[in-house]
């Protein structure tokens, strides 16, 4: 595992391919599943609306409406097509007002496509628009009815599954107050209850989770997790990058209303976040442009203070990496104790992260950091030569803070991040960023260099050496100690 581990690796079934012997299970041998059946199948689909710029053009629309027109046309979705399987989890990201919503619209059936089809097999439960699908006036026991009804439940079927909503709601007697009394949280909570006890086949969630409090959310996941593992097919649509690249396998990036990625959820996040990037870097050059330029007269070009060349950062930069580029990450290396190259390390085993990054101009306030996500994409730890400072100035510890240093040009600067390692079997993916951080807790940052899939490593038990379960040892003292048994009662307490 070393610098040469580059964005070039490749994952051979799930495992980087390094070139060295890598640990692999019996799964690894077995023929590859059959393609799972098509459950959405989106072809061209494109939404026109039509804007008005005043009320009365509406009206005159629809008197003269083969002589002139009165509108004009914006497209919120332009040949969008793709295809998603049994059980599989499509995440759909993008901007406000990418089109997100108007596509899961389309899929659920309540928006009708403009150009192209949308065919979905089997039954669809939506979770789109907070509130929507309920009757305000009715309270929260009747709108279950309602929903369930309108699902094609007969009455029986919805009395069967009624204790379960009502559990997984978990709204107390509000259940029977009429649901315009309702907190958003609560609305959510019964919404969602009622939309997974429905057995659908196909589940849009369409940001709906992030009102509910942290409890809910937790338990919303795990039975997204459920659905999915039972063969329910999961649209879910999230401003919440790491819920996306937990939750989801694959995803779509879509940007004014047309699809610009589509992969693994994990490459499409990182496209998204090298959209986001670009959008701010763009925006904020602007602005300093601006701000520089003496009114009246534009004054000659001024050479930028920050991000010499904006199209340097797609130059350079490759698929799996983004950034302004005035430092780069060039080497990541996974080692032992003394530096020894290792892929796989077992528990309490000292384990290296090593970082170098080039600076490309004199810099200072960085922070070289890392982020390890297992092989379900979780984001295990993040931890940074920032949070180190932090940690030393809350502890006045008086060590020198690299944020407090400056750098040269040229210069090659390497942070190293060691311990013993703690984590559960498991694949771990390195993210390796450089970024210069303007305020010391985090408020202002500026992505120099964000590098995904920078180095790999695998953790694993065995017999010979100690074990424990879940993702990580938290290296808890344990003591056992025995406690007398109570003696039994004398004869004499007994008769009185
Ligand atoms: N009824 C409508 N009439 C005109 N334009 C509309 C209508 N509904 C949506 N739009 C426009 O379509 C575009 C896509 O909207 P949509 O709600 O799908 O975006 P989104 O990706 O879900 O955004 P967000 O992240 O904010 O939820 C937006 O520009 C929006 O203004
Ligand atoms: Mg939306």
């Amino acid at each position: 595992m070393s610098s040469d581990v580059t964005p070039t690796t490749t994952l051979v079934d799930g495992v980087p391919d390094t070139g060295k012997d890598a640990p692999r299970s019996d799964d690894d041998l077995a023929p590859p599943p059959d393609p799972a059946p098509c459950v959405v199948r989106v072809e061209g689909v494109g939404k026109c609306y039509h804007i008005y710029d005043r009320p009365q053009d509406r009206l005159k629309q629809a008197f003269f409406r083969w002589r002139r027109t009165y509108h004009r046309e914006f497209w919120a979705l332009r040949d969008v097509s793709f295809e998603v399987g049994r059980g599989e989890a499509v995440g759909i990201v993008g901007r406000n007002g990418s089109g997100k919503s108007t596509l899961l619209q389309i899929i659920a059936g309540t928006l009708t496509p403009t150009t192209g089809s949308v065919h979905v097999a089997g039954r669809v439960a939506a979770l789109l628009e907070l509130g929507s699908g309920f009757n305000h006036d009715f309270t929260g026991r009747e709108n279950v009815y309602l929903n369930g009804a309108v699902l094609g439940l007969s009455k029986r079927e919805i009395d069967d599954r009624f204790d379960a909503i009502a559990g997984f709601a978990d709204i107390g007697d509000f259940l029977d107050q009429p649901v315009k009394t309702y907190s958003s949280g609560m609305l959510v909570r019964l919404a969602f209850a009622v939309q997974v006890q429905l057995e659908p086949d196909l589940l849009i969630v369409d940001e709906a989770l992030a009102v509910g409090d942290a409890l809910f959310q937790k338990r919303c996941y795990q039975r997204l997790e459920e659905l999915r593992s039972g063969g329910v097919t999961i649209l879910f649509v999230s401003h919440d990058q790491e819920s996306v690249r937990t939750l989801t396998s694959r995803a779509v990036l879509l940007h004014h209303g047309s699809v610009r990625a589509m992969g693994t959820a994990a490459e499409v996040v990182l496209d998204y976040r090298r959209l986001l990037h670009d959008e701010e870097r763009a925006y904020f050059q602007h602005a300093a442009d601006r701000l520089r330029r003496p009114a009246p007269r534009p004054a000659p070009a001024v050479a930028p203070a920050v991000g010499a060349d904006v199209d340097a950062s797609h130059a350079r930069s490759d698929r799996l990496s983004f950034g302004a580029l005035e430092a780069e990450v060039v080497d990541v290396r996974v080692t032992g104790a003394h530096g020894e190259e290792k892929t796989l390390f077992y528990p309490g085993e000292p384990i290296r992260i090593e970082i170098a990054c080039m600076l490309h101009r004199d810099l200072d306030h960085l922070n070289i950091a890392f982020r390890l996500r297992n092989k379900q994409g979780v984001k295990v730890t993040s931890w940074g030569t920032l949070n180190d400072d932090i940690r030393n100035w809350s502890r006045a510890e008086g060590r020198p803070a690299t944020w407090d240093r400056s750098f040269r040009k040229g210069q090659v600067v390497r942070a190293v991040f060691e311990g013993p390692c703690i984590l559960g079997p498991n694949l771990y993916e390195v993210q390796a960023t450089v970024t210069q951080e303007l305020d010391p807790h985090y408020k202002s940052q500026r992505i120099l260099h964000w590098r995904d899939e920078a180095a790999f490593f695998h953790t694993g038990q065995s017999a010979a050496q100690y074990s424990f379960g879940g993702v990580c040892d938290l290296g808890l003292a344990t003591t056992a100690s025995v406690e007398p048994a109570p003696s039994a009662p004398s004869e004499g307490a007994r008769a009185r």
